[in-house]
């Protein structure tokens, strides 16, 4: 939405807003300090590393990284627009919004236009439920489906005779149903888009209607068609069924994302309310960045000929990149000349839940892959797979699993020798902290600066705190020059940097390319924890230090000063 809410207003409705009760009231938060802490409603967790600080009006996880305020909140947890997210708080606050006249105009239109399609949704409901739907009725009962499923999911039936809908509509409504494609107007005189299918209304996740996909009932040469794009409806950023599988379920861990509207609904019909299907091309990374803004647990499904896994590749591909600590991608081959419909119709939910449950992670879905003919027993095969894989690896954000990968790269091709392996000594990263000794380390150097600049990145928040550091010493040029930049840019999460970074290229290039030069990257927690320590004034180092310029000058000593070697050296 390009109009605008004045600034002003929406800061002052951040400051009345109480963040706690807004986040309290959908998610259980527990009280600890002037903090309060609950298990993180964007990532897969058991400990509660979720922190809300109502007095500064954020919220920050240290799992997930995910952070923000209360507008930002209501985006991610609710799927609200800002505009959307704005009327909420303003609601809650008994404020109306002061919308400029463009903007008050264009939320006036989307009004418009999903009250036809809602209207329209109805339309074919009941039309499903009437004497010319019988036939279509049939055809859903033989696919299996039962009234619970029809109702939930607001099945309907689009009469044949290619005006049953514009006529029936009130009048006002004619106008918008032809702007969302519903209806055509381009022969001259309206006609109704769908005509003898079963309908199938995509709703948004606030359960309004933006699109239909429509199966033929006949044999009609297009199987599906679907609403074209319109001012509501963008098709990368709705997911068909997850309206429909958050009011079935109290909390989505993981979606199960398959090819068609069918497959969900089938699956639904079994009790598996936790599928969906992307629209348009299933694995864009549009579709994929708005199925992470639900859940942090995804499985492809994909039908196993040789489209399924050039689909699984794409995905996976585009995957690749948004890859951050946390999250789980899995991927589901079915077997060939099977989709998701008839192979739970087929074996039972049951059956089917054990395949969801045993699909293959990324990483290995990755290698398996990648090294498809290859013969790994042969050098050629070894540094062929590297060629392959270093490239995809290298689109990867540098995460913890990012390192694992790329050990597992190593030991696929051959080169341990690349590798600590576990239980050896290793003093470049703080070996001696590591209490996971089963976990292969990975022998990283990095300077202190390097180290700073990296906590940085991963906590944009210690900015005040290490600039000071870099202030006081000629050591930490870069990380001075970052801390500088994150404070006069007044960033303060994850979140502002990235769109900080996507915003200066000069700086980007200046900051995310310091480490380029460096393989691998610890772990958020090893970096924050070194950070930590580089902070923290080293009182024993300061003693020894004190303590052997003190002896140096032996001879030279105030009697001041041989009192504080005395204190220094225990005596
Ligand atoms: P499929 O052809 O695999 O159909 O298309 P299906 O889901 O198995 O449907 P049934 O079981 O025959 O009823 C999968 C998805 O691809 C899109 C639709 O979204 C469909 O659900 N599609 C398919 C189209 O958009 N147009 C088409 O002509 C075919
Ligand atoms: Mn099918």
């Amino acid at each position: 939405m390009s109009g605008m809410i004045p600034q002003r207003f929406v800061e002052d409705l951040l400051d009345r807003t109480d963040l706690a009760e807004l986040i309290g009231s959908r998610i259980t938060l527990k009280k600890a300090g002037a903090n309060y802490k609950a298990c993180c409603p964007f990532h897969d967790e058991k400990t509660p590393s979720f922190n809300v600080r109502p007095d500064k009006g954020f919220y920050h996880c240290f799992g997930c990284g995910a952070s923000g305020d209360a507008i930002s909140f209501l985006r991610e947890f609710e799927g609200l627009g800002f505009t959307e997210a704005v009327e909420e708080l303003a609601k809650r606050a008994g404020l109306e919004v002061p919308y400029d006249q463009a903007a008050r105009q264009e939320m006036q239109q989307a009004r418009t236009l999903t009250d036809a399609l809602d209207y329209a949704s109805r339309f074919y409901h009941s039309a499903l439920a009437g004497q010319q739907g019988a036939y279509a009725r049939d055809y859903l009962k033989q696919r299996g489906l039962d009234d619970s499923i029809i109702q939930q999911y607001q099945l309907g039936f689009a009469p044949g005779t290619g005006t049953a809908l514009i006529d029936a509509a009130p009048k006002d409504l004619k106008a918008p149903l032809i702007e969302t494609g519903t209806v055509s107007d381009k022969y001259g005189r309206p006609r109704d888009l769908f005509r003898n299918r079963v309908m199938f209304p995509i709703r948004n996740t606030r359960g309004k209607t933006v699109a239909f996909g429509g199966r033929t009932l006949g044999d009609d040469k297009a199987k599906y068609i679907n609403s074209p794009e319109s001012d509501v409806f963008h098709k990368s950023r709705e997911i068909y069924g997850l309206h429909e599988a958050r009011q079935a379920l109290r909390q989505i861990d993981k979606l199960l994302v398959v090819e068609g509207y069918m497959d969900v609904i089938a699956l639904a019909q079994h009790g598996i309310h936790y599928a969906v299907a992307t629209l348009g091309t299933a694995t864009n990374q549009d579709s994929l960045k708005a199925l992470l803004r639900h859940v942090r647990h995804i499985v492809f499904c994909f039908d196993g000929d040789q489209a399924g896994y050039r689909a699984a590749d794409k995905a996976m591909e585009n995957a690749l990149e948004l890859m951050e600590d946390g999250l789980h991608l899995q991927f589901l081959m079915l077997p060939d000349g099977e989709d998701p419909d008839t192979l739970v119709r087929k074996e039972g939910a049951e059956a089917f839940e054990k395949r969801v449950a045993g699909a293959t992670p990324l990483s290995r879905f990755l290698f398996d892959r990648q090294s498809e003919g290859l013969d790994l027993q042969l050098p050629e095969g070894r540094s062929e797979l590297k060629a392959r894989a270093e490239p995809l690896l290298n689109r990867m954000p540098r995460t913890t699993l990012r390192n694992g990968m790329w050990q597992e790269m190593q030991r696929l091709c051959g080169n341990q020798w690349q590798t600590r392996r576990p239980g050896q000594n290793n003093r470049g990263w703080r070996g001696e902290q590591n209490k996971r000794p089963t976990e292969a380390r990975i022998d990283v150097k990095l300077s202190k600066d390097n180290t700073l600049c990296l906590a940085l990145l991963e906590a944009p928040e210690m900015a005040e705190e290490i600039r000071a550091l870099a202030d006081s010493s000629r050591q930490l040029p870069q990380a001075g020059q970052l801390a500088r930049w994150l404070q006069e840019n007044n960033i303060q999460t994850r979140k502002a940097l990235v769109a900080g970074l996507a915003l200066d290229q000069q700086a980007r290039e200046r900051f995310y390319n310091l480490f380029d030069g460096l393989e691998h990257i610890p772990a958020r927690d090893s970096t924050l924890a070194a950070a930590r320590e580089l902070l923290t004034p080293n009182e024993e180092a300061a003693r020894q230090q004190r303590l052997a310029t003190l002896l140096r000058n032996l001879a030279t000593l105030t009697p001041e000063e041989r009192e504080e070697l005395r204190t220094l050296s225990g005596g």
